[in-house]
């Protein structure tokens, strides 16, 4: 499991960082933070779509309103959405929960 945090961590360094920031808190009213974030503690299971499609439309992280398009990352495996979800939920004290690439590629198959 540690492996797949490490993994994560690069892979966050090469696709995340420039908008969620290494503190995981985001950019002011722009992009929403990830360290902390009650969005990502009520719905984990959105994470390995929201990561491969993007997002757009509003969205309420921690009582803050953001409305910015969130890029997709279509060319990431399964495999890599996994280290990305177990690296976001296991730094800057967020829940400390692990994910398995089975449950991201089940998780993909109901993307909105
Ligand atoms: C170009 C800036 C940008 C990049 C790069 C980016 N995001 Fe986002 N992210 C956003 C924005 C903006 C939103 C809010 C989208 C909306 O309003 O629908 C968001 C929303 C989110 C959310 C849900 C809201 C929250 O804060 O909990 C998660 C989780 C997330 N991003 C994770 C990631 C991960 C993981 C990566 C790297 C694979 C990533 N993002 C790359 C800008 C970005």
């Amino acid at each position: 499991m540690d492996r797949s945090v490490s993994q994560g961590l690069i892979l966050y360094q090469n696709n995340c960082i420039q908008c969620h920031g290494e503190d995981g808190k985001g950019l002011g009213a722009l992009y929403p933070p990830l360290a902390g974030s009650d969005y990502i503690d009520k719905y984990p299971d959105s994470l390995a779509c929201i990561i491969k499609w993007g997002r757009r439309g509003k969205i309420m992280v921690n009582g803050l309103e953001y409305d910015q398009p969130m890029p997709s990352n279509e060319k990431l495996l399964d495999e890599e959405i996994t280290h990305l979800i177990n690296y976001i939920q296991n730094a800057w004290g967020n829940a400390g929960v692990y994910t398995s690439p089975e449950q991201v590629e089940k998780g993909l198959n109901y993307c909105n």
